[in-house]
């Protein structure tokens, strides 16, 4: 698979494949229902074959928006016993089942980027307006039920909320997660995925005591930031929302929706200010901070990366590009989810290494903008590099390019065309 029109063809058939009509599975088989992020992210591939499909995807999302403003990271459209925890073990009581926590907020990025290509300028218009109060309902969500003391910047209270689920930089703030009260259960991921390639079995087990203790508490967003023992502030989480909030305000004001536009500055205006506070000289990058002990967390992970995704000082977006290119030399393909360096580092298991297609295309969008093309084009050739050698895979072992995880990936696709198109490639 090394031309082009190819790589196209084989992006375009698999968003068919996961296409459901009003969303699409993250993949077959081991993610079976609509993820948060995957669908507003696979919107943007979705676009390149239909722009009304792609609006539908999200507007599919915010149909099950919470009463308190809270967009839930997954929603049970169908009963499917192939996946772990289903709509039994999360207990939220809806029609339509969803989970009780939620995932990064990309919802405001891929909506603008939706309407700023649209060629359907009227339609784009229409429905931009509709999502954005809504979007707007969950960002205030965020500050008000994740960011109870007004910091600036939220926290997430599960690993699963910042999509990057087994990542080290949880790993101390996830030891003081218990596992008494969970039952034995029975995994599914493991039996579509290789086992090597997954979480392992004692994080499962903290997983599901999380989703037990919210669950008892009645998924009350009032009582779980502070009930839960792992709170963590992610810089790549903060950098998604500030980012959502900058673009909604500056696609409300085009849109003459001044009250809107007014809300979203002024939340990405204080979270940048306080993004600066999670700045690690030493590393030269940003790194996470656990709200329980007040104390930033040494781990040299990408979401420090992912920083680069919201609007930046230049010098910050020149020491990650910086920090990037030092962290790319003795891999092949860049880039890695933590520090090759680093003795956590595992080249094959989800996040403690692998590289992910979202997050590079992310990194990549927002070092661009800062004016540093070079990084950005490595991201996007090796991205790229990526699919020749390993097909459409979930994520990638940085050093072989090896697929790791589900195969047949949504959004893997659907940034594949993403790259082809800044490339100035033609649909063929
Ligand atoms: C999973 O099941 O692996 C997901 O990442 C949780 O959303």
């Amino acid at each position: 698979m090394h031309d082009r029109p190819t790589m196209l063809r084989e992006a375009a058939a698999i968003l068919a494949e996961n296409d459901r009509g009003t969303y699409t599975v993250p993949t077959h088989g081991l993610y079976p229902f609509q993820w948060n992020w995957d669908s507003c992210l696979s919107a943007l591939g979705l676009a390149h074959l239909d722009e009304d499909r792609a609006w539908t995807e999200i507007e599919t999302l915010f149909a099950h928006q919470w009463d308190d403003g809270m967009v839930p990271h997954i929603v049970f459209h169908v009963a499917d016993d192939g996946y772990f925890p289903g709509p039994d073990v999360w207990g939220t009581d809806r029609a339509v089942p969803t989970s009780g926590i939620t995932q990064p907020p990309v919802a405001g990025f891929a909506v603008s980027r939706l309407f700023d290509r649209a060629t359907d300028r009227a339609a784009a218009a229409e429905r931009a307006a509709r999502l954005l109060p809504a979007i707007t309902r969950w960002h205030e969500w965020f500050l008000a039920c994740r960011d109870p003391k007004s910091t600036g910047l939220v926290a997430i209270i599960h690993p699963w909320e910042s999509g990057r689920d087994n990542s080290v930089d949880w790993d101390a703030a996830f030891d003081r997660v218990p596992t008494d009260g969970v039952a034995p259960f029975t995994r599914r991921d493991t039996m579509h995925a290789n086992p090597e390639h997954r979480p392992t079995q004692a994080q499962y087990e903290r997983y599901i005591w999380l989703v037990q203790l919210f669950r008892s508490l009645g998924w009350d967003n009032g009582k779980l930031h502070d009930a839960s023992p792992f709170q963590v502030v992610d810089p790549g989480f903060n950098a998604i929302l500030i980012r959502s909030c900058a673009d909604v305000a500056e696609l409300a004001r085009k849109l003459g929706l001044g009250d809107l536009a007014a809300r979203n500055a002024a939340m990405a205006a204080k979270g940048a200010a306080a993004l600066e506070t999670l700045w690690n000289a030493r590393l030269g990058q940003y790194v996470c901070l656990d709200r329980v002990t007040g104390r930033l967390i040494d781990s040299p992970s990408v979401g420090g990366l992912l920083a680069a995704f919201a609007p930046l000082p230049a010098h910050r977006a020149q020491a990650l590009a910086a920090r990037v290119r030092a962290l790319s030399e003795n891999i092949t393909y860049t880039v890695p989810s933590h520090d090759p360096d680093a003795p956590e580092f595992d080249t094959r298991r989800y996040w403690r290494g692998p590289v992910w297609l979202i997050v590079n295309y992310m990194i990549a969008d927002g070092l661009r903008a800062a004016g540093q093309t070079a990084v950005a084009d490595r991201i996007v050739d090796d991205s790229l590099r990526l699919i020749r050698t390993g097909g459409f895979a979930e994520y990638y072992d940085p050093m072989s390019g090896a697929p790791c995880g589900g195969g047949r990936f949504t959004w893997t696709a659907a940034m594949v065309m993403e790259f082809l198109a800044q490339d100035g490639v033609v649909q063929s």
